[in-house]
């Protein structure tokens, strides 16, 4: 008999008999049987990440298509992101190790980025790691959350996935914050509500003032403040976790930074709520580069600066030539403008055959007819509107 040891089996198995590797156990896989699903994901609307990355690469040429379907930066990060990477990759400690626990360097550069301190921030791989970590942290079976739509619906998915109910709201126009109707969904049972500022896809804020008079209305909801698109508009409830236990905000450098390659986003909250994240989140999250790459683009404020104001410039000159032709355009706060169209999929069909990708959005309540489209630089607005002035 073997002995009981696992780790002397182990080693047993891989010295076989002496004559080569053991022979693998092929066991037939039974037909039809498939795993199921567990019910609560089986339930849900899975996200649907459309993305024009595919189709962009099949084209013979793909470098000069127009990729504005999901609101990454149009450019290039900092070039002290590469030469930070570069010089960790030659002078590193190396791949093979695992990343620094709790991204400690990079919170350090956060705190001094977003004027709150360590013990309120944790950083995440992007975003919607953190937007996960929330919903597998604070929502159980058959909580409530409210969400006003439209709105980035990748947070509904993490909330369903936990078995909570979602409440929308949804008001007169699309472009409308709806306090009122927020205030008419929320009740006792109200876990948590989402709000996106600056909203992805109405460009809709919720300002601090809003958000301070939230948090103080319904002190037993955990109000989450996505701050995606924080940069291009500089309005921030960031500093209200230092003042409230029941606020969470969530950045990103995958937008106004260009990192979204590198994954890395982060949140702050009250040190309380930090403390119940920390039960379950993954100190190595945020990958080696992505840390090393996110400390760089902090180092370079000036280039994000420079970035931010060619897409302000850009909206300037999109504004212009919408109303030029009486298109009905909204400007957005964030890099995206919002257009809607009478023929919506005659117009996007026509600018993928001019190698321009920007995502449908017609199906979103209140937005029938509406396509999204991010926005770059000058330059390349000038290129884009070069190449489809004739659609309009
Ligand atoms: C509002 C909003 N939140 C979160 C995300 C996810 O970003 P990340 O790349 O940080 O996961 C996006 C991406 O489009 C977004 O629009």
């Amino acid at each position: 008999m073997s002995n009981a040891n696992p780790d002397v089996r182990m080693i047993e198995a891989l010295q076989g008999d002496g004559k080569g590797p053991p022979e693998p156990d092929l066991q037939p896989v039974a037909g039809d049987e498939r795993i199921a699903v567990a019910p609560t994901i089986q339930a849900l609307t899975p996200y649907e990440a459309v993305s024009s990355q595919a189709a962009i690469e099949a084209q013979p040429d793909h470098h000069t298509s127009f990729k504005l379907d999901w609101n990454e930066s149009t450019v290039a990060p900092s070039p002290r992101v590469s030469e930070a990477i570069a010089d960790y990759l030659h002078n590193g400690r190396g791949l093979n190790w695992y990343p620094k626990l709790g991204s400690e360097d990079l919170i350090e550069a956060l705190e001094e980025y977003t004027g709150v301190s360590g013990d309120h921030l944790l950083a995440t791989n992007g975003s919607d790691d953190a937007l996960r970590l929330i919903c597998s942290t604070f929502l159980d079976d058959r909580d409530e959350v409210v969400i006003p739509v439209p709105t980035y619906n990748h947070f509904m998915v993490f909330a369903q996935s936990r078995g909570a109910e979602v409440v929308t709201t949804r008001g007169q126009s699309a472009f409308d914050p709806n306090l009122q109707g927020i205030a008419s969904a929320i009740s006792d049972r109200t876990r948590l509500l989402y709000l996106v500022s600056p909203n992805n896809p109405t460009g809709v804020m919720y300002p601090p003032e809003v958000v301070a008079r939230l948090c103080r209305e319904y002190p037993k909801t955990l109000i989450v403040l996505d701050e995606a698109y924080y940069e291009f508009t500089k309005v921030t409830g960031i500093g209200l976790v230092e003042q409230f236990s029941n606020l969470m905000v969530t950045r990103t450098f995958s937008k106004a930074f260009g990192l979204a390659g590198l994954r890395v986003g982060y949140l702050a909250a009250a040190p309380s709520l930090i403390e119940g994240l920390s039960r379950i989140y993954n100190p190595k999250s945020v990958n080696t580069l992505g840390q090393v790459g996110a400390i760089a683009a902090l180092n370079d404020l000036e280039y994000l600066e420079s970035f931010l104001a060619e897409v302000r410039a850009s909206k300037e000159i999109l504004a212009k030539f919408f109303q030029e032709r009486d298109v009905n355009a909204r400007l957005t706060p964030a890099n995206f403008v919002i257009l809607r169209m009478p023929d919506v999929d005659a117009i996007l069909q026509q600018l993928e055959e001019r190698g321009v990708y920007v995502r449908n959005r017609s199906s979103y309540p209140g937005l029938e007819g509406c396509l999204r489209m991010t926005v770059g630089t000058t330059a390349q607005t000038e290129r884009l509107l070069d190449r489809i002035g004739d659609l309009f």
